[in-house]
C-alpha cells in the first residue's frame, strides 16, 4: 500500500521546504503536493521535520573484544538505532590473521542475517597484508560490495598494524577503489605509558585517559595523513577526539590530501573528568581514544561547522558495567574499551548542535546521513530525500524534551553514558524502505527485515561530477 507523509517540513543536506511525500514499493515515488489520498495510508507529520534516515558509519555489534563480546547484537543494536532515527548501520567485520577474508565476512553475515531491523553494510578490518589477502580483496570489493578497509594504529598485540601494513593498504585501496579508515593513536607509545602506569601502581580508570594522551592521537593522525599523501590514496579518520588530531587533518587537507574526519557524540559533550567518577564508575566512560579535556569540545564543534570534520559515528561498542567493564577493576588496561551510543547519536547532535546554534539544520542532515552515504558508496539510494531514493524516513519532533536514561533506552546494556542528560528533539516515527520500524515511538519492525547493502566504490560520485564538468 502507498503511504503519504503530509504536512511535514522536509530537510535535506541542502534544502528545507514544506511538501508531501508519496512512498511506494520501498521508494520515494513523488515529492510535492499529493492530492489523491485514495488507496494510501496517510501519515500526518504536522509540526515535525522529515529527515532522510540517519546512517551510522561506525558500529561494533556482536564483536569479540577485550576478553568479552559487545552486549548489543544486530537485533538490539539496530532496534536502538532505529529508535534514535538511524536507518542504516555500517559495522566493522573483524578479521584474524591466517583466516580467509571470505570466512570472516561470512561470520559477519551470520551475525546480522535474520536479526537486523534496518539495512546494514560492512567495513573490512585489515589484520594482515599478504598474497592471499591481496588475492581476495578484489572480490571483497566487487562481489561483496565492501568498499572500505579499517586499519588500527593502536591496540598493540591485538589489532595494531605497523606502518608498512598501513601504507600497503593505502596503496591497494587506491588501486581497487576503497576508502581506508584508520583508528589513529600511537599504540607503541600507549603501550609504554600503560606498562609504566601499572608498574607504578596506578590501576584506576582515569589512567586509561592519562596513558593515551592527545599527542598520541595527533601524531598517529599526522602520520596516517602523510602516508596517504605519499600513496596518493584516500583516508577517513574515525572517532577524532581532540584538537591535536583536527589540526593534522586540516593541515593535510590544505596540502591536497584526500582526507575525511569523523567525530562522535561522546567527544562533543563529555570530558575526561567522567573517568574520575568514584566506585569504579569511571569505567563506564572508558573508550579509545579517551574522553579529553573540555577545551577540545569547541574545537570539534567548530570543525563540524566549518566542514573540516564531516561526519558523526556512534562507535557503538557496548559492554555492561556489571560483569564486563568490571573485568578491569584492578587494572584499567583490562576494562573493555567502548560504550553504548548508537541510540542517542542523532538526538545529541540535534539538541546540542542545531538547538544550540552550533550547526545548521541542513548540516545536521549532512553530518548524520548524506555525507556518510556519499563517502561510503550508498548515495543516492540512501542519505537523501529524492525521487527514487529508498524511503528511509525519520519524522522528527524538534520540540519534545526528554531525559536520556538506561531506564528507558533500548540498548541491551545496564547503563547509559549520557544518563540524566536533557535533550530536545525526538524521532516520532521511523520508516525503513517505506515500512514503519518505529511508529508513534513504539517498535513495530521485525528482526530480519534489514537488508545487506553492497556499496559502490570510493570516488564513483566524484567521477560522475568530473564527467559532467568535461
Ligand atoms: O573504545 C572503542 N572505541 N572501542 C571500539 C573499538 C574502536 O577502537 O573503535
Ligand atoms: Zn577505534
Ligand atoms: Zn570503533
Amino acid at each position: 500500500m502507498k503511504k503519504i507523509i503530509k504536512n511535514g517540513i522536509i530537510v535535506t543536506a541542502t534544502d528545507t521546504y514544506q511538501a508531501d511525500l508519496l512512498l511506494e514499493n520501498g521508494k520515494i515515488l513523488a515529492i510535492g503536493k499529493i492530492f489523491s489520498e485514495q488507496m494510501a495510508e496517510v501519515i500526518d507529520a504536522s509540526g515535525c521535520y522529515v529527515f532522510p534516515g540517519g546512517i551510522d558509519p561506525h558500529t561494533h555489534l556482536d564483536m569479540p573484544f577485550g576478553g568479552t563480546v559487545t552486549k548489543d547484537d544486530f537485533e538490539s543494536g539496530t532496534i536502538a538505532a532505529a529508535f534514535g532515527g538511524t536507518t542504516t548501520v555500517i559495522d566493522f567485520c573483524i578479521t584474524s590473521k591466517g583466516e580467509p577474508l571470505k570466512n570472516a565476512i561470512q561470520t559477519w553475515h551470520h551475525k546480522a542475517k535474520g536479526k537486523a531491523v534496518i539495512d546494514y553494510g560492512f567495513h573490512l578490518m585489515i589484520s594482515e597484508i599478504n598474497d592471499s589477502v591481496l588475492k581476495e580483496l578484489p572480490s571483497v570489493i566487487n562481489n561483496e560490495g565492501i568498499t572500505s578497509f579499517k586499519v588500527f594504529m593502536a591496540y598493540k598485540n591485538v589489532f595494531q598494524a605497523d606502518d608498512a601494513m598501513l601504507f600497503h593498504t593505502l596503496v591497494t585501496a587506491k588501486e581497487l577503489g576503497a576508502l581506508v579508515m584508520v583508528h589513529a593513536e600511537n599504540g607503541d607509545v600507549i603501550d609504554y605509558l600503560t606498562k609504566k602506569a601499572l608498574n607504578e601502581g596506578n590501576t584506576e580508570p582515569i589512567y586509561h585517559a592519562l596513558t593515551r594522551p592527545p599527542e598520541a592521537e595527533g601524531e598517529a593522525t599526522g602520520r596516517a595523513a602523510q602516508l596517504t599523501g605519499l600513496a596518493n590514496s584516500q583516508l577517513y579518520v574515525v572517532h577524532v577526539s581532540c584538537a591535536n588530531a583536527v589540526e593534522k587533518i586540516i593541515e593535510a587537507r590544505s596540502n591536497g590530501v584526500d582526507i575525511w574526519g569523523e567525530t562522535c557524540p561522546q567527544y562533543l559533550v563529555l570530558d575526561q573528568t567522567y573517568l574520575e567518577k568514584p566506585n569504579f564508575e569511571g569505567a563506564k566512560y572508558v573508550w579509545s581514544p579517551p574522553l579529553r579535556e573540555k577545551s577540545n569540545q569547541n574545537v570539534l564543534w567548530n570543525a563540524l561547522k566549518s566542514g573540516q570534520l564531516q561526519t558523526i559515528g556512534s562507535d557503538q561498542c557496548s559492554f555492561d558495567f556489571k560483569g564486563q567493564k568490571e573485568l578491569g577493576r584492578s587494572d584499567f588496561s583490562k576494562i573493555p574499551n567502548g560504550g553504548p551510543i548508537i541510540e542517542d547519536r542523532m538526538s545529541i547532535l540535534f539538541s546540542e548542535g542545531v538547538q544550540k546554534g552550533r550547526i545548521s539544520l541542513n548540516q545536521f542532515v549532512d553530518i548524520t546521513s548524506t555525507r556518510i552515504a556519499k563517502l561510503f558508496g550508498l548515495f543516492p539510494k540512501k542519505g537523501t530525500i529524492s525521487v527514487g531514493a529508498d524511503a528511509d524516513i525519520v519524522i522528527f519532533n524538534p520540540n519534545i524534551e526528554r531525559v536520556i536514561s538506561a531506564k528507558t533506552h533500548h540498548m541491551a546494556v545496564d547503563y547509559n553514558a549520557f544518563e540524566g542528560m536533557k535533550v530536545t528533539g525526538e524521532p516520532i516515527s521511523v520508516l525503513s524502505k517505506g515500512h514503519f520500524v518505529i511508529q508513534n515511538k513504539q517498535f513495530v519492525g521485525q528482526a530480519g527485515n534489514g537488508q545487506y547493502l553492497k556499496r559502490a566504490k570510493y570516488g564513483m560520485l566524484q567521477q560522475f561530477e568530473e564527467k559532467l564538468l568535461m
